[in-house]
């Protein structure tokens, strides 16, 4: 196996007794050089077994950096909290995608390029009026923006880098559009077309709760919230959804159908519903005065405390942190939402208490957004669709760097079947 000097593991297979060096890469075994572990000519060779890619690393990345237990997150570098406070979510989106935050040339240029963008053909439309208003707002998501593939057939040239670009671009500028759309028919009310002159945020806020003849301004309070949310929530490195993302784009489908897919994975409660549970949660329990017979049931195993632990946090998710400070600003805007003052007895009580002190229970990113996302009047199913909103960036970022890594390939892991051996159909 190769080894040329570098760190290596020797292994010694108990079936043969033969010893096996194994080059180690940054912290990393190579999965492939496992198949020269074989116990004959006919073995195909060791694989590992890896349900839920817990240990494989599927990829090498430059572009989101978290350390769990020390509570780190950056995107190219750049601390959250840094980027939250003073870059808006476009800028964030331009980082993650280029590499580099925009000059002030290039971020005027991306600027005027996603405004150019913003609008959807009509048709689109049509698809998602066709949809039962009693429809989930993601399933009206996903198909539009999968409509889009269909609507340019150039995208399918993902080795184009002008035609990557383009699809780029209109992706993001047309996910708030479309998310604007699945918003208003399940209340019954006609698209409002995307405005100009607003910020990306603002305009978000203005497609989906315009009304006709009334004059109502945009709450300079609530788009710098609601970008702020954007900016905390476009990037991950590699969860459910990403991971979907780079496995559709393996196949080098165009850029809409990997981002309907990704969506798709976005959608399952495990992964962007969380902060539905933690409103949920809250509302149950009601009052303040609940709050620790709540976490006494949580103690004894009869529930979850939502919107606390993460699989990758072993400490205060620094998204929370910053959501928390948001939250407080938005409510000074909208009067306070009664279930904060439940929300703040919860995270009192519960990081005080052994039980998760010792398991490391944080709050994470869901357990304030969803508060703040009440008190813009934006309903619990159209929590999970912001989430796509601001994530489109993070999956066209990540789906660019797999199809620019020579060492990639189409995705196909292994099984390890376990099923009859061959028998024949009876006569
Ligand atoms: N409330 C109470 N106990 C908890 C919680 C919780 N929220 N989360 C974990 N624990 C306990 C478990 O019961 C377990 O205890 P044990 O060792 O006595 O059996 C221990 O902590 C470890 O829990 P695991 O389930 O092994 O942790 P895992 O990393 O698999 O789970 C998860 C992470 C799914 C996020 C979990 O913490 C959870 O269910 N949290 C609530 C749901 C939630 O807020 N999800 C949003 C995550 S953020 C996001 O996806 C954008």
């Amino acid at each position: 196996m190769k080894s040329g000097g570098g760190e290596t593991l020797i292994i010694t297979d108990s079936r043969t007794g033969k010893s096996h060096e194994l080059l180690i890469e940054h912290g990393c075994l190579w999965a492939n050089d496992l198949k020269h572990i074989k116990t004959g000519e006919n073995d195909p060779g060791l694989m590992s077994y890896d349900p839920g890619l817990l240990n494989t690393a599927a990829c090498k990345s430059t572009i989101t950096y978290i350390n769990g237990e020390k509570g780190i997150l950056r995107y190219r570098g750049y601390p959250i909290e840094e980027l939250a406070e003073k870059k808006s979510y476009l800028e964030c989106a331009y980082l993650l995608i280029h590499g580099e935050l925009p000059t002030h040339d290039q971020q005027a240029e991306w600027l005027e390029e996603i405004n150019r963008h913003l609008s959807v053909n009509p048709l689109v439309n049509t698809l998602v009026c066709s949809f039962p208003t009693s429809a989930h707002p993601m399933a009206m998501l996903i198909s539009s923006i999968a409509a889009l593939s269909g609507l340019n057939p150039e995208a399918k040239n993902v080795t184009d880098t002008d035609s990557r670009q383009l699809q780029i671009v209109r992706l993001i500028a047309k996910l708030p559009t479309l998310a604007a759309w699945a918003y208003r028919h399940k209340r019954g009310l006609a698209p409002v077309p995307p405005n100009r002159e607003l910020s990306y945020a603002g305009n978000f806020l203005y497609m989906m709760f315009h009304e006709d003849n009334k004059k109502e301004a945009i709450s300079s309070v609530l788009e710098k919230a609601l970008d702020i949310l954007f900016t905390l929530h476009a990037d991950h490195e590699q969860n459910c959804s990403t991971t979907a993302m780079r496995i559709i784009g393996s196949s080098l489908a165009d850029p809409y159908l990997a981002v309907a897919g990704a969506a798709a994975a976005l959608a399952g409660p495990r992964h962007g519903g969380a902060n539905e549970e933690v409103l949920r949660m809250l509302r149950q329990i009601g009052s303040k005065d609940k709050v620790a017979s709540h976490i006494k049931r949580v103690k004894e195993g009869e529930e979850r405390l939502m919107g606390f632990g993460h699989r990758v946090y072993k400490n205060y998710d620094p998204r929370a942190k910053i959501i928390k400070q948001t939250a407080e600003e938005v409510f000074k805007a909208t009067g306070v939402n009664p279930l904060l003052e439940i929300a703040i007895e919860l995270e009192r009580i519960a990081l005080e208490d052994d039980y998760f002190i010792k398991r490391k229970l944080y709050p994470n990113v869901d357990f304030y957004s969803g508060l703040i996302y009440e008190a813009m009047r934006i309903p619990t199913d159209m929590f999970t669709v912001l989430f796509a909103v601001a994530r489109v960036s993070g999956w066209l970022a990540q789906w660019l760097e797999f199809l620019r890594d020579g060492e990639q390939k189409i995705s196909r892991p292994r099984q390890i079947y376990l099923g009859r051996g061959k028998r024949h159909v009876p006569d």
